[in-house]
C-alpha cells in the first residue's frame, strides 16, 4: 500500500513512476498505425510498447492543456490530414465549417494521394471559437491529423 502523504507531494511525473496500481487498457489499431508506431519508439530507444504510448498519451494531453492556455482574439491555423474515403466525412467538416463561418477567413485543400487530403484552414476570432473547431475536428473519424497553430494579431507582434 502506497503512503498517501508522500504520494499527494509528488509531482505528476513522479507520480508516474511511483504508481503500482497500472490500468491495462485494450486498444484497436489499424496494423500499419501500429507498425509505424513500432518503427518510432524502435528508431528513439524505447524499451517497450507499453512505454512509447504512456509518452505519447503525455504529449496529448500537454498539447490539450496547451491549447487550452490559449485566451482573447486570435488567428488561428489549422492543417487537418483526412481520409476522403471515411463515410460523410467531407460532408461532416464542411457542415463544421459552415457553423464556423463567423470566425473562417479562408481554406485552403489539397488532394494529398490517392486516400488523403489536407486541409488548411485559416481563423480569426475568439479563441473559444478557433478550439472549439479545431476540437470537434479532431474527433471525427477518419481525421488522421489535426494540428493548430495561433498567433496573435494584436499590436505586440
Ligand atoms: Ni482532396
Amino acid at each position: 500500500m502506497r503512503n498517501t502523504t508522500l504520494y499527494k507531494n509528488l509531482t505528476n511525473n513522479e507520480r508516474d513512476i511511483v504508481e503500482i496500481e497500472l490500468a491495462r487498457i485494450g486498444v484497436s489499431l489499424p496494423d500499419n498505425l501500429l507498425d509505424r508506431f513500432d518503427d518510432v519508439i524502435t528508431k528513439r530507444g524505447y524499451s517497450s510498447r507499453s512505454e512509447g504510448i504512456r509518452d505519447a498519451i503525455r504529449s496529448y494531453i500537454l498539447n490539450y492543456e496547451w491549447m487550452s492556455e490559449v485566451e482573447g482574439e486570435r488567428v488561428g491555423i489549422v492543417s487537418v490530414v483526412y481520409d476522403h474515403d471515411q463515410r460523410g466525412l467531407m460532408n461532416t467538416l464542411m457542415d463544421i465549417q459552415h457553423n464556423y463561418s463567423g470566425v473562417i477567413q479562408t481554406s485552403i485543400h489539397v488532394h494529398l494521394n490517392d486516400d488523403n487530403c489536407l486541409e488548411i484552414i485559416v481563423l480569426r476570432g475568439d479563441s473559444t471559437n478557433i478550439k472549439g473547431f479545431a476540437d470537434k475536428v479532431t474527433a471525427l473519424k477518419g481525421v488522421k491529423h489535426v494540428k493548430l497553430n495561433t498567433i496573435t494579431p494584436g499590436s505586440e507582434l
